[in-house]
């Protein structure tokens, strides 16, 4: 039964480290992980791509529906390219919220979230993972940081890769983002109430990663 198979569920606003920790948890586990934000970030590229305006929600919701993307060992490819890199820029950060806001792209994307429950478990994160997506998740977590470390995390990991940023733009686009994410009707980030708070604001990457194994031995 699918029902069977374990889900850790991390749910957290923008660049609060739930990418890097979940993945990590999933390697500790060797369990999959789904990076559900990069389904959003395909919508937004290939929305941009097409030049679909943002209001044109029937059209991002059949494209979410049929959306031409794969994932293959570490790439992500969209209409067979290449585009790991491509759907970080801040023009995909920036769509990915547009369109996690239209209820038609959310319904478009359930199915390809659900379908990556497979043996032997798995790590999903993003905003809704807890409370829609895996709502029987066998732990949840709700990972959080401070806005003004989570910018500069976020200017370190563009600096990385030669990306030039401004922090207060930075700082600015994440408090948008977040208020976007927060106050939508359908799926709004927030913790559900059987969830784990988890402030990463003075923790490692790998204290915050403890934190949750803890937790999910404790939980089986
Ligand atoms: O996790 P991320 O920064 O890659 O997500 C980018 C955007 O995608 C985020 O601002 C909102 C949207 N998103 C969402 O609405 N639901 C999810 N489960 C994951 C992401």
């Amino acid at each position: 039964m699918v029902s069977d198979i374990p889900v850790i569920a991390i749910d957290g606003p923008s660049a609060s480290g739930k990418g890097t920790v979940a993945q990590k948890v999933a390697e500790r586990l060797a369990f999959h992980c789904l990076d559900s934000g990069a389904l959003y970030r395909l919508v937004a590229l290939a929305g941009i791509r097409r030049q679909i305006p943002w209001s044109d929600e029937t059209v991002l919701g059949s494209l979410a529906l049929e959306l031409p993307a794969r994932f293959v060992g570490g790439e992500i490819y969209l209409d067979n390219q290449i585009v790991t890199d491509e759907i970080r820029t801040e023009a995909c950060s920036v769509g990915a919220s547009m369109v996690g806001a239209i209820p038609r792209v959310r319904e478009g994307l359930l199915a390809r979230q659900k379908a990556f429950r497979q043996m032997p478990g798995l790590v999903a994160e993003g905003r809704d993972m807890g409370s829609v997506v895996f709502p029987d998740a066998g732990l949840k977590i709700f990972l959080t940081a401070s806005a003004e470390i989570r910018a500069e995390r976020r200017l370190k990991q563009l600096k990385q890769k030669g990306i030039a940023a401004k922090l207060a733009v930075l700082l600015q686009d994440l408090r948008e983002r977040d208020e976007r994410d927060s106050s939508r009707s359908l799926a709004p980030l927030k913790p559900t109430q059987d969830a784990h708070l988890l402030d990463t604001t003075e923790l490692s990457v790998d204290q915050a990663v403890d934190k949750i194994l803890l937790w999910y031995q404790g939980s089986r």
